[in-house]
């Protein structure tokens, strides 16, 4: 197994924040700062107080449940799914992350990741014996498919991207669907972000790609779009067969999802809607606080909470840390070309993010 990105990144911030000096700020990590809205909270309660939804849930995900993301689906993302056959419910997406590549290739297969892209996607590879194939990502987040495989058994992609914060650039679905059928890979397109897009863009689902759901699959997470990120829960979604064989794979490996997280995320989808507005906003405020901030350095965040940026060639993320106290994510972790870029998190209330914000600029000379 690859050294665990964050972890690694946890362990070595909380030794910097350990030594004798001013509290450090981490904009390192990307954990969301504000939860559900309160009717979710509610409802998990409720749930949780009757007697009879205690014992294993149905190992599939309810039906409601099922039918509410199919619901959020048709009315957000303009895309049909049939709930019954087109949506497995997962204990967060990171497992689908790793479900994906056991149930599409095979020991020695080859499995294409963004560079940079999620470190999470390296830990897939290498569950599933897979061998590693690049698909370049440019700081726009434009793909190089000249340079990725000509033939492979997976893809991954992500947009709105982490680390470089990019949403879909024109035309990238139809690219991968065209490399899926060249490459005869598997798509999967990780839209952990989807909802959280800046300067009046909308979320851009790969299922509204024609010819999306017949060459894979996306994953939807209730961490990001309703601050769930501890409860667990999210959704693969699209081609039909592999939906099957995930829930098969999860018949053997779990037993379901605690039944009141369920109902809990009925609430939250077929809910009042206002907090995942409001969320989104928060995020874009921050993000022009930081832009503002680093003028003077290229960055980019067209969404997610994060802000990619290059860092001067006299800096060391290391030099920030130890000396300015701010903690930030080094690009070299997202893949070799990220070398040079680090990522901040705006995942972090206001007032540290601002004091963040001014030790980042000392540290960057701005
Ligand atoms: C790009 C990306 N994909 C997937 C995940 C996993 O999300 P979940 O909480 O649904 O497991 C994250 C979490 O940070 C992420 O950044």
């Amino acid at each position: 197994m690859p050294e665990q990105y964050f972890s690694a990144l946890l362990a070595r911030v909380a030794a910097a924040a350990a030594r004798d000096g001013e509290p450090l700020v981490d904009l390192g990590r990307g954990n969301p700062d504000v939860g559900p809205p309160p009717h979710v909270a509610a409802a998990l309660d409720e749930w949780a107080r009757r007697a009879d939804v205690h014992g294993y849930a149905p190992f599939a995900g309810i039906p409601e449940l099922k039918e509410a993301i199919a619901v959020r689906y048709r009315d957000v993302y303009d895309v049909e799914l049939d709930p019954a056959n087109e949506v497995a419910v997962l204990p967060g997406s990171k497992t689908g992350l790793m479900e994906f590549a056991q149930v599409c290739v095979e020991r020695g297969g080859t499995i294409v990741l963004p560079d940079p892209g999620y470190p999470d996607y390296f830990s897939a590879v290498a569950l599933a014996g897979a061998h590693l194939g690049t698909l370049p990502i440019a700081p726009d987040g434009t793909p190089n498919w000249e340079a990725a495989p000509k033939q492979a058994d997976a893809l991954y992609l992500n947009y709105p991207s982490n680390p470089v914060a990019a949403c879909a650039p024109d035309r990238v679905f139809e690219q991968a669907i065209e490399y899926a059928h060249r490459a005869q890979a598997w798509v999967l397109h990780d839209f952990a972000y989807g909802d959280l897009v800046f300067d009046g863009r909308k979320p851009a689902s790969f299922l509204a790609a024609d010819g999306a759901r017949e060459v894979g699959l996306e994953l939807f997470s209730m961490s990001k779009t309703y601050g769930m990120a501890g409860w667990r829960l999210g959704f693969a979604v699209g081609n039909a067969e592999l939906v099957a064989r995930i829930e098969n794979l999860q018949n053997h490996q779990f037993a379901g999802v605690f039944l009141p997280v369920q109902r809990a995320g009925v609430a939250a989808l077929t809910g009042p809607q206002e907090s995942v507005e409001a969320r989104r906003a928060t995020y874009e405020r921050r993000r022009d606080r930081a832009l503002a901030a680093l003028s003077g350095l290229e960055t980019h965040s067209e969404g997610t909470f994060f802000v990619w940026f290059r860092l001067p060639d006299d800096v060391t993320r290391a030099a920030l840390l130890e000396t300015h106290r701010v903690a930030v994510a080094p690009g070299e972790g997202f893949g070799e070309n990220g070398a040079g870029w680090a990522r901040l998190s705006l995942a972090t209330a206001d007032a540290p993010l601002d004091l963040g914000l001014e030790r980042l600029r000392h540290g960057l000379g701005l």
